[in-house]
């Protein structure tokens, strides 16, 4: 198959790009690379999957926001399917910059519906985000749970993009796949996120900031589980019968969560990342962050009964293979 992903220099896009590549699938990835953190590592995550790709990887430098220029990118290429998780991603810097979300992640997921449509693709694999469940306090959140209260706009963006999807399904019958990531790390992880943070501040001997005193909890998944279920999906699209989908459509959309069903006390994180670098971290601790949320948990009960999806990767063994990465990359 052929095909295409977005934000193919992102954290998630390349490492998704690679695995198709050297499974045998052709890729044509596309990605603004903007600056929102350092464009150098963007363009090493290319290079490095060019490198492994043997050949398969193209790529093309686009804002996928602005209409006529992906119609030119997209021109006289064709694909099989498409994995669209390039998106103004991060929850604090959308009380910053509330505009970069709404035209990466409204305006530019409905121009890759609209691509979908125009190319009739036979299936469109989507990112959202465990943010859309908001401050729900029943754990472990379940696609089947309301998301109607989000606390950032970027979850907002992130369900509406699922609820935009669910009318394309609705009106067009295109099979569209919608994924709840949960705090996803790894190597060539995202700067911008607690393990990068925590890991680069502690080797620099810098305090780390750890907010609502320290009573956080995320459902941390090492980036290979996430790529294992993103081609698990990729490869099953929804059926057309009528049935309801996990997540509660009827249509060809199906909502899946994808963590790694443990919700791990950031405290107990950075335990694991001071035993890797072999020093301890000086943490200050400050008060809940606006936008944020103080527990993720993943209910994957959806995806892994209808895809046998399973993470493989604890905590233990995830941070020590992230921190090795970092000092490689770095040479720290
Ligand atoms: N990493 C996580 O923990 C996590 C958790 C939940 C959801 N997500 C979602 O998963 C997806 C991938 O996240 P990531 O961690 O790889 O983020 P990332 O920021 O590393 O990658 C996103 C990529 O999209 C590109 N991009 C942004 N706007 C664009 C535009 N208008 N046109 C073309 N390219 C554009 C960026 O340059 C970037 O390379 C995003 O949709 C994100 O919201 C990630």
């Amino acid at each position: 198959m052929r095909i295409l992903v977005t934000g193919a220099a992102g954290f998630i896009g390349a490492a998704v790009a690679e695995r198709l590549c050297v499974r045998g699938d052709e890729v044509l990835g596309i990605d603004s690379v903007n600056d929102y953190y350092q464009v150098s590592l963007k363009r090493d995550r290319v290079a490095h999957v060019e490198g492994s790709a043997g050949g398969r990887f193209a790529f093309k430098q686009v804002d996928f926001a602005d209409w006529s220029a992906l119609s030119a990118a997209l021109e006289g290429e064709s694909f099989d399917r498409i994995v669209h998780v390039g998106a103004q991603a991060g929850v604090r810097y959308s009380l910053e910059n509330p505009r970069a979300y709404v035209e990466a992640n409204l305006m530019g997921h409905l121009n890759l519906l609209e691509v979908a449509r125009a190319r009739g693709s036979s299936h469109m694999v989507y990112a959202s985000s465990s943010s859309v469940y908001g401050g729900n306090e029943k754990l472990p959140f379940a696609v089947e749970d309301r998301v109607d209260h989000p606390v950032s706009l970027y979850a907002a963006t992130k369900r509406a993009d699922e609820l935009m999807s669910e009318t394309y399904a609705h009106l067009y019958g295109i099979p569209l796949t919608g994924l709840r990531f949960f705090t996803v790390y790894g190597p060539w992880g995202r700067p911008d996120m607690a393990a990068w943070l925590f890991t680069e501040a502690i080797l620099k001997g810098e305090p780390i900031k750890v907010f609502n005193q320290g009573e956080m909890w995320r459902d941390f998944t090492y980036i290979d589980d996430i790529v294992a279920g993103v081609l698990a999906c990729v490869d099953n699209p929804p059926a057309d019968d009528g049935a309801p989908k996990a997540g509660g459509s009827t249509k060809v959309h199906a909502l899946y969560n994808i963590g790694n069903h443990r919700s791990e006390k950031l405290t107990r994180v950075i335990e694991l990342i001071e035993d890797a670098c072999g020093r301890k971290a000086e943490v200050q601790l400050l008060p809940m962050q606006p936008g944020d949320v103080a527990r993720t948990y993943a209910d994957i009960d959806a995806i892994q009964r209808d895809l046998g999806y399973q993470p493989t990767t604890r905590i233990e063994d995830g941070i020590p293979k992230f921190v090795a990465w970092y000092r490689e990359y770095h040479g720290v």
